[in-house]
């Protein structure tokens, strides 16, 4: 009976409940005045209903209680007692500034002064729930936060299926799917600024068996937090699990003065009961129109210089480059590391970070001519910084060293040749800002800015924080966005690039502030179909940089240039390494993904086959009132005489009539369905045969109803 009372089967004096359009997470006070979740799950029509749900685990479990699992906060008072109790107090339902249903439950602890908000937005269309808790000292001195998670979650099903994204450079995002029992299971990082080189922030999971991309009951959950992150799953006794989201609490406790309050970050999710695909596509439609900068504007296709020269280049190739990106007819010119650094020109990746300068040797006329010639040619120019890195051989690092991150009575360490200035030092947040100011200032031309990190944290001590250093991972990540912020509002159309020596840091946190993110350096479009794939469970395709190489020279310039236009295209590639009849298809093949932009980066995505399942990969995108579709088809690996079998398409209207026409055609033979005409209904029942048995093969369709 103790037992049970502790988890909550309490009588419940009152029920809130949040919902979407499809989905219902349920509260409820226990006679202990403690909050309850109650219910997490598909949408309760009948309010009368709600009366009967058996009591649920406390919505924010506290540390020096009686619960026997995972606490979601744990704070130290200013005498010492380590425990709090929170009572419910009220809760408070009004419009968010973005439209959202907002709800807020204030608990307090009634020894302590302590008050916790659990603060819910539902965005009713798109199924997503946003929530984030906030801590506020009412005591007279400082107390100290161990625990301070975004969300508490709690689910009962017969079955948990989790899949994680882990990975490392080059190699981002691959999925594995295991079930959980009891105990628990902690996907974190401790990696500070390249927060997610092995992992991003985020994750699937199934309940009640596993899901498929169209069957079953899956919830989708991702922290916008650029830095250490922390997802607890903790599955107790009852079978009963326990998701604990928020700020990883390694090395991170964090002392909260008298008055002062901590808001934590999103936590993000949203709960399909038909499947990962629909899971994805209302994250998707959410962040579009809510989260990322500028996510229903424009994206502009480009051509960067990084794999064509690497550090190898002068004024005289960049302008030959330009005359490429015309040649192709791409929207940008961008110029990517190796253009700055007199002291120590950035010559290689061993020096010269931090020195902000154009190399007089290499630039003798700087950006501003650069950004002259973009303009004559009819081009916009965009430019590469790092600017939260320092190289040891560099004079900022001469003048600043007390900026930089490093324990002063060890050997420093270096990640890629370099280190980390320190964020939480307003100084070096000036800096920071600097970078760009100062380039915006005297070229206010820059119409573009890839934004690289390409360090973690490590051999981790701040100068500027002197006894606080337990501060210094989440203070990073609070200066970081001061900085970004102070960027937004100063330059609010400016777009950026998120990238992190590829795919190692990307959250819907930064997001805010950036249009779009460089998934990998892995541009072997094989492994990015593996890589996009991934990626595309919780961001838009709008979002995803892919970019056209000379990886994987077996793959034909169609293949390339097909994996690349399932995101936001981009070139990295010389027209000097692509034969004429090569450049006559990338010129078509960009003028027609221009036409099927508001498609392929606008439209809800379907992954209609997963290269994980084999040998084919089809992706496909929706217009929202599904005029027009755009399929793309690729054969990676078949087998000899495999059995092929038809790609059935979704998301169409079965009632309507669609013409299937092949675009992005280089030579070959058309498929039998181009120029043919269908219903949504046969397209989605049936199918198209889109596959074949020749390796390293691709078809995009475009399908329009008549
Ligand atoms: C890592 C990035 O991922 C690359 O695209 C490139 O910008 C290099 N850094 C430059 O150093």
């Amino acid at each position: 009976m103790v037992l049970l009372c502790s988890l909550g089967a309490t009588a419940q004096r009152q029920q809130f409940t949040i919902e979407t359009q499809h989905v219902s997470l349920v509260f409820g006070v226990g006679d202990n005045g403690r909050l309850y979740q109650n219910y997490l799950g598909p949408r309760l029509s009948h309010a009368s209903d709600l009366e009967h749900l058996p009591g649920g685990i406390e919505a924010f479990l506290t540390h020096g209680m009686e619960d026997y699992f995972e606490p979601a906060l744990h704070i130290q008072h200013a005498d010492g007692n380590p425990s709090t109790e929170l009572k419910y107090v009220s809760h408070e339902t009004s419009t968010a500034s973005d439209g959202a249903s907002q709800t807020v439950f204030t608990l307090r602890d009634d020894k302590y002064p302590v008050t916790v908000r659990l603060i819910f937005k539902a965005y009713a269309d798109q199924d997503v729930i946003v929530a984030h808790s906030e801590i506020v000292n009412g005591e007279k001195r400082a107390v100290t936060l161990h625990n301070y998670a975004s969300c508490l979650l709690s689910l009962s099903r017969n079955q948990y299926w989790l899949t994680e994204f882990s990975g490392d450079w080059a190699n981002e995002v691959n999925m594995s799917e295991s079930e959980l029992n009891f105990g628990k299971k902690v996907l974190d990082t401790k990696l500070g600024s390249r927060a997610s080189m092995f992992m991003p922030s985020f994750f699937q999971l199934s309940l009640g068996g596993k899901s498929t991309e169209t069957t079953g009951e899956v919830l989708v959950g991702t922290l916008a937090w650029t830095g250490n992150y922390r997802f607890t799953f903790d599955v107790d006794q009852n079978h009963r699990l326990r998701l604990i989201s928020g700020i990883n609490p390694y090395f991170s406790a964090y002392e909260l003065k008298a008055g002062e309050t901590f808001v934590t970050p999103d936590f993000i999710f949203t709960l399909s009961m038909q499947g990962r695909g629909l899971a994805s596509r209302n994250l998707h439609r959410w962040a579009r129109h809510y989260r990322l900068k500028n996510g229903e504007g424009n994206r502009m296709t480009l051509l960067n210089n990084w794999e064509a020269t690497f550090f190898d280049f002068d004024e005289q190739k960049l302008v030959g480059l330009m005359d490429d990106a015309v040649r192709l007819g791409v929207d940008m010119f961008l110029l990517d590391d190796g253009w700055f650094g007199n002291k120590y020109p950035r010559s290689s990746d061993h020096q010269g970070l931090g020195d902000w300068q154009e190399t007089a040797s290499k630039l003798p006329h700087k950006v501003g001519y650069l950004c002259e010639q973009a303009a004559k040619k009819g081009i916009k120019f965009g430019i590469w910084i790092e600017p939260e890195m320092v190289n040891p051989k560099s004079e900022l690092y001469e003048k600043h060293k007390d900026w930089v991150i490093h324990l002063p009575n060890r050997d420093e360490y270096y990640f890629r040749n370099q280190m980390v200035l320190d964020l939480s030092n307003p100084q070096v947040q000036d800096h920071v800002f600097g970078v760009v100011d100062r380039l915006m200032t005297d070229y206010p031309q820059i119409a573009f800015f890839k934004w690289d990190c390409n360090s973690p944290i490590t051999n981790i001590f701040s100068p500027y924080l002197k006894d606080k250093q337990t501060h210094l991972y989440v203070d990073y990540v609070r200066g970081l966005y001061k900085v970004l912020e102070r960027i937004r509002t100063k330059y609010p159309d400016l777009p950026m690039m998120l990238c992190s020596g590829g795919g190692g840091r990307i959250d819907y946190e930064a997001l805010r502030y950036f249009t779009e993110f460089w998934p990998s350096d892995n541009t072997d479009p094989v492994e990015r179909l593996y890589i996009q794939y991934g990626f595309s469970s919780v961001y838009p395709a709008k979002a995803q940089c892919a970019h056209v190489t000379t990886w994987n020279k077996q793959a034909s310039i169609k293949f390339r240039v097909d994996v690349a236009s399932m995101g936001k295209l981009g070139f990295d590639i010389k027209c000097s390494d692509l034969k004429d009849d090569e450049i006559k298809f990338c010129q078509q093949a960009i003028a027609t993904y221009n036409r099927l932009k508001p498609v392929i980066l606008d439209g809800d995505m379907y992954r209609l086959v997963s290269p994980y399942e084999g040998n084919h990969a089809s992706t496909m995108m929706v217009s929202p009132d599904q005029s027009h579709a755009v399929v793309f088809a690729f054969d990676i690996n078949p087998r000899y005489r495999e059995n092929l079998l038809p790609v059935r398409l979704q998301g169409l209207d079965p009632n309507r009539q669609y013409r299937v026409t092949e675009v992005n055609r280089m030579g070959g033979w058309p498929l039998g369905c181009d120029g043919k005409t269908y219903s949504g209904e046969y397209l989605m029942t049936v199918g198209l045969n889109l596959f074949g048995t020749t390796r390293l093969t691709s078809h995009v369709i475009e399908v329009t109803t008549l």
